[in-house]
């Protein structure tokens, strides 16, 4: 079997607004820190965001690709993906919403597939949906990073989608807890966390790392993380997804021994 290039990390949650595009991104930037070559599929396909928060006009999504493929027009993946900077790259989700439902999950799989041959590490956003289409995502990615904030609700959509995983035996997952998103919420202690979901919270933003700036950010099209002296600026978010991803890509050593 010939060896993939890379390996692919998909974000999800049990409900919408938690932060994973955000996040997304800026694990993006750490990815292109450590030199990595890195795509964003964009698989919020009724809603995503990625290339808009990135000032990105594109002219090809993953609808094209399906609609390509199917009408034998497809050439090159290249030809599908949107540049941003040198490192990373944009696979952007439909344009308009009505065609997510027009792509069925295969198209989703070749371009992950394809993916994972092409780049060091793809990141996939998602929306929060059980649907099937991202069923089949969180099945075939490597890793998953589930993100959660600080409330009762979110809490009990984690603790379902964590007792799934389990029952299925399936531990490639690494749960994340964001209280930046929403300062204000902090109802329950890690320690009280950790107990209720009977998983332990592997990594923590905290509240300290409300971003004022962060709708500049969006509004420039930038990344948070890539920004000069981002290390000191906002150093404790910068420590936190540095250390998702020198452990993703640990892991990544380990699986290819
Ligand atoms: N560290 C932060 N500081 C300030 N605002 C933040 C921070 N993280 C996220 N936000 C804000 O929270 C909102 C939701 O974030 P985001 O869109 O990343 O969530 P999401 O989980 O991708 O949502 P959806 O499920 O709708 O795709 C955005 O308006 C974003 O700007
Ligand atoms: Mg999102």
């Amino acid at each position: 079997m010939i060896k993939k290039r890379g390996k692919s990390l998909c974000l999800f949650s049990g409900k919408g607004g938690v932060g994973k595009t955000i996040i997304t991104l800026n694990l993006a930037g750490i990815f292109e820190i450590l030199a990595k070559k890195v795509l964003i599929i964009d698989m919020d396909l009724t809603s995503g965001q990625i290339a808009l928060a990135l000032n990105k006009p594109t002219s090809k999504t993953i609808y094209s690709f399906a609609d390509d493929i199917l009408n034998n027009r497809f050439e090159k993946f290249s030809d599908y993906v949107t540049r941003y900077d040198d490192l990373i790259d944009i696979f952007a989700c439909p344009k308009d919403p009505r065609q997510a439902a027009k792509i069925e999950t295969k198209y989703l799989e070749m371009i992950l597939d394809q993916a994972m041959n092409e780049y060091d590490v793809v990141l996939v956003d998602t929306n929060h949906n059980l649907s099937e289409t991202n069923l089949s995502i969180l099945d075939k990615v490597d890793e998953i990073l589930f993100v959660m904030n600080n409330d009762p609700l979110d809490l009990k959509n984690i603790k379902n989608l964590v007792t799934i995983f389990n029952q299925l035996n399936k531990t490639n997952y690494k749960i994340m807890l964001n209280d930046s998103r929403d300062p204000l919420k902090k109802y329950f202690t890690i320690y009280d966390l950790n107990s209720i979901l009977k998983s332990d919270i592997n990594y923590y933003i905290s509240d300290e790392s409300y971003l004022q700036n962060m709708d500049q950010f969006i509004m420039n099209g930038e990344i948070a993380t890539l920004q000069p002296k981002a290390a000191t600026t906002i150093s404790k978010d910068f420590a936190v997804y540095t250390k998702i991803a020198t452990e993703f890509l640990k892991k990544e050593d380990n699986k290819n021994e």
